[in-house]
């Protein structure tokens, strides 16, 4: 009985862990500290990941942005990204206007919009100090 609490109970920490892990996509061996927020990652995941992942088909894309590799840049080159985020998201440009002809239910709402921006501002600036 009692082997069998702990063994859940590590279960249940070990899941907590790579809960943590899968939420904040940082990568320990390079981390600029930077943290995608649980709140804000939903949106990416839904939104942004198709085309600006690692294992995305879109080269172009993925030159410009691959999310899991945020907290693997340099300080200076995550902010500036960021801060070109604010400026494509202030300007709707992302997700592109031709993918949301097809896919319109992928656009940014308001709130969504506002949401990433909001971040990227705010982490933009925690790595410039
Ligand atoms: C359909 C594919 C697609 C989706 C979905 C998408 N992007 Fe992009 N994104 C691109 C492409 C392609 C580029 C490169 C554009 C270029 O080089 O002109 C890009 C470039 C960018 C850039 C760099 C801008 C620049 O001018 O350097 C940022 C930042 C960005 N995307 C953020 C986002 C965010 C945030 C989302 C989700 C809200 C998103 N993207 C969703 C295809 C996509």
């Amino acid at each position: 009985m009692m082997f069998i609490k702990i063994a859940l109970s590590l279960m249940l920490s070990l899941g907590m862990f790579l809960g943590i892990q899968e939420d904040t996509l940082t990568d320990p061996q390079n981390d600029n500290g930077l943290v995608i927020d649980a709140k804000v990652k939903p949106i990416i995941d839904a939104k942004c990941i198709g085309c600006h992942s690692a294992d995305s088909k879109n080269e172009k894309a993925k030159e410009k942005l691959i999310w899991a590799n945020l907290p693997t840049l340099e300080k200076k080159a995550a902010a500036s990204l960021l801060d070109e985020m604010v400026e494509v998201l202030e300007k709707g440009e992302m997700p592109p206007k031709k993918f949301l002809e097809r896919y319109p239910d992928k656009k940014l709402t308001e709130k969504e919009s506002k949401s990433l921006r909001k971040w990227a501002d705010k982490t933009a600036n925690k790595m410039m100090k």
